[in-house]
C-alpha cells in the first residue's frame, strides 16, 4: 500500500501502529485474539446484524435490536389507542430536548444545550445565520432588517473538501446575510481566519478522507481572530469523544443515522454553547420555539435554553427510533469507544497491507491516531466496480467520487473479524482483477 498522506506527525500524538507485515495465517489469530479481549464486543448483541461485513455505519448505522419493538409500541398504543394525548402523556412533546439530553454527553454538552429534529442541512442553517447575528451583534451593527450594511467581518469561511450540502447553505446564508463565502483548505484555516471572518464552518472528520481535525485547536484560533465557529460532527459524534463545552465550540451539528444508529432519515441535533442560549437568534423561528407555543400569539418570543432551537412539530416516529437507538450507549465509556476505532482502523490497515500487491491501494486516511476518525478511505482504480463485487461478496462500504472506497468502523458492533474479512474480500477482488 503506498501512502499519499502527509507523513508530519501531530505533536504529542501517539504514533499509529506500523506493525511489520505478519503472515497472513497469522492475521486470523490476531483477529481472534483481539476480538476476544475487547470490552465492547458484547454489544455486538444489541444490534440486528448477520454475516455481511457491515463497514457502512458512517453512512447509515445498523438497526439497534431494541428499536423495533419500541416502534411498534409507539405506533400501535402511544398513536393508535392514547392518540392525541401521547403529545403529554406519552412524553411526544418533550422528545426534542429530551434525546438532546441523550446525545450531549456523547458531544460534551451539558444538559439543555443540545436539541433534536430536522435534518443536519436544516441546522447548519440555523447555526449559520445565528451565528453570523451574534457576530453582528457583536459589531454593534445589525440593522432593522437583521442585515449589517458593510459589515467589518464580511465573510464566512468554509472548509474547501466540505460535504456539498454545507456549501450549499453557507452559500445561500451568505447571500442573506450580507457576506461572501471564502472556501479555505482544513489545514490554512488556522492561518486564514482573521479580521474580516464573522463564522467559520468546519467539519470535525472529513466525510470523504476520514481526516479528523483538532477541534480544540481551531475553535481557539476562530476565538483570537474574534470569529464564531460552527462544527459539523456528522463523522465524529458517537465515534469518538468530542467536548464542545469544554472546548469552547460556539455551535454544532450532527446526524442521529450515523454513528448514533438512529436509522434512515434520523432527526439531526443542534448545539448551542451555553452563553449564546439567549442571544440565539434562530432564522427558522416556528412555533415550537415560541416561549408560549399554545398561547398562538401573532408575535414571537422565543423559548429559552434548547427549545429555541426547534421549528415545527417534531417527527416523532423518527426521534423515538433515535432514543431507543441511544440506550445501547448507557454505560459505554467513550474513550474505550475511541481506543477500539482506533484498534480496528490500525488492524485493517495492517490487513490491507500484508494481503495486497504493494501499490494496488493508497490509503487517504492519515496513519497519526490524532489526525484519523473511525474510517479508513482506500483509492484505488475501478473503486466503483471493486466496491460493487465487495458487496456482492458480503463487505459493505461505500464508494465516493472519483474513486475511494471507503470503509467505515463502528466501534460498537465492527469486530477485529469483520475487519480482516473485509481485507482479505478486498484482496481477492483486486487479485481477480
Ligand atoms: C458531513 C456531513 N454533513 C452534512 C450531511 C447532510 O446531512 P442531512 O442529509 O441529514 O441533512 C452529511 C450527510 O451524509 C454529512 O456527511
Amino acid at each position: 500500500m503506498s501512502e499519499t498522506t502527509r507523513t508530519t506527525q501531530t505533536p504529542g500524538a501517539p504514533e499509529a501502529a506500523v506493525a511489520p507485515s505478519p503472515a497472513p495465517s497469522r492475521l486470523a489469530e490476531r483477529a481472534a485474539a483481539l476480538d476476544d479481549a475487547d470490552p465492547l464486543a458484547g454489544l455486538r448483541a444489541a444490534f440486528v446484524l448477520d454475516d455481511t461485513v457491515y463497514l457502512d455505519g458512517n453512512s447509515l448505522g445498523a438497526l439497534p435490536a431494541a428499536v423495533p419493538a419500541r416502534l411498534a409500541d409507539v405506533v400501535a398504543r402511544e398513536w393508535g389507542e392514547l392518540r392525541i394525548r401521547s403529545w403529554t402523556e406519552s412524553g411526544w412533546w418533550t422528545a426534542p430536548e429530551r434525546v438532546g439530553d441523550r446525545i450531549a454527553p456523547l458531544v460534551g454538552a451539558g444538559p439543555g444545550r443540545v436539541v433534536v429534529g430536522d435534518s443536519t442541512s436544516v441546522n447548519i442553517f440555523k447555526a449559520l445565520v445565528a451565528a453570523v447575528r451574534l457576530a453582528d451583534a457583536a459589531e454593534g451593527a445589525d440593522g432593522d432588517d437583521g442585515v449589517t450594511e458593510s459589515p467589518a467581518r464580511d465573510e464566512i469561511l468554509v472548509d474547501a473538501a466540505t460535504f456539498p450540502t454545507d456549501g450549499y447553505i453557507a452559500a445561500s446564508a451568505a447571500r442573506l446575510t450580507g457576506r461572501t463565502v471564502r472556501a479555505v483548505a482544513m489545514a490554512d484555516l488556522a492561518a486564514e481566519v482573521g479580521p474580516r471572518t464573522a463564522v467559520v464552518l468546519a467539519n470535525h472528520v472529513d466525510y470523504r478522507s476520514g481526516e479528523l481535525y483538532d477541534l480544540p485547536a481551531l475553535t481557539a484560533a476562530a476565538h483570537a481572530a474574534g470569529a464564531l465557529i460552527v462544527w459539523d460532527l456528522c463523522h465524529s459524534a458517537g465515534a469518538l469523544p468530542v467536548q464542545l463545552d469544554a472546548d469552547g465550540a460556539d455551535f454544532a451539528v450532527g446526524c442521529g443515522y450515523k454513528y448514533l444508529n438512529g436509522g434512515p432519515g434520523a432527526p439531526a441535533f443542534l448545539y448551542v454553547r451555553g452563553e449564546h442560549q439567549g442571544r440565539f437568534d434562530s432564522p427558522l423561528p416556528g412555533w415550537n420555539s415560541h416561549a408560549e407555543p399554545f398561547a398562538m400569539e401573532a408575535a414571537y418570543t422565543p423559548a429559552e435554553g434548547a427549545a429555541r432551537g426547534r421549528v415545527g412539530t417534531p417527527d416523532i416516529l423518527s426521534m423515538l427510533a433515535l432514543e431507543s437507538a441511544l440506550e445501547v450507549w448507557d454505560g459505554v465509556d467513550p474513550q474505550q469507544v475511541r481506543a477500539k476505532s482506533l484498534a480496528l482502523t490500525d488492524f485493517f490497515l495492517e490487513c490491507v497491507s500484508a494481503l495486497l500487491p504493494d501499490g494496488a491501494v493508497s490509503c487517504v486516511t492519515p496513519r497519526e491516531h490524532a489526525r484519523r476518525g473511525s474510517q479508513v478511505a482506500l483509492r484505488c482504480e475501478g473503486a466503483r466496480e471493486v466496491m460493487a463485487e465487495l458487496i456482492r461478496r458480503g463487505v459493505v462500504g461505500d464508494f465516493r467520487q472519483p474513486d475511494v472506497l471507503r470503509f467505515g468502523f463502528t466501534p460498537l458492533y465492527t469486530s477485529f473479524g469483520d475487519a480482516l474479512r473485509a481485507a482479505t474480500v478486498l484482496a481477492a477482488v483486486i487479485d481477480e482483477r
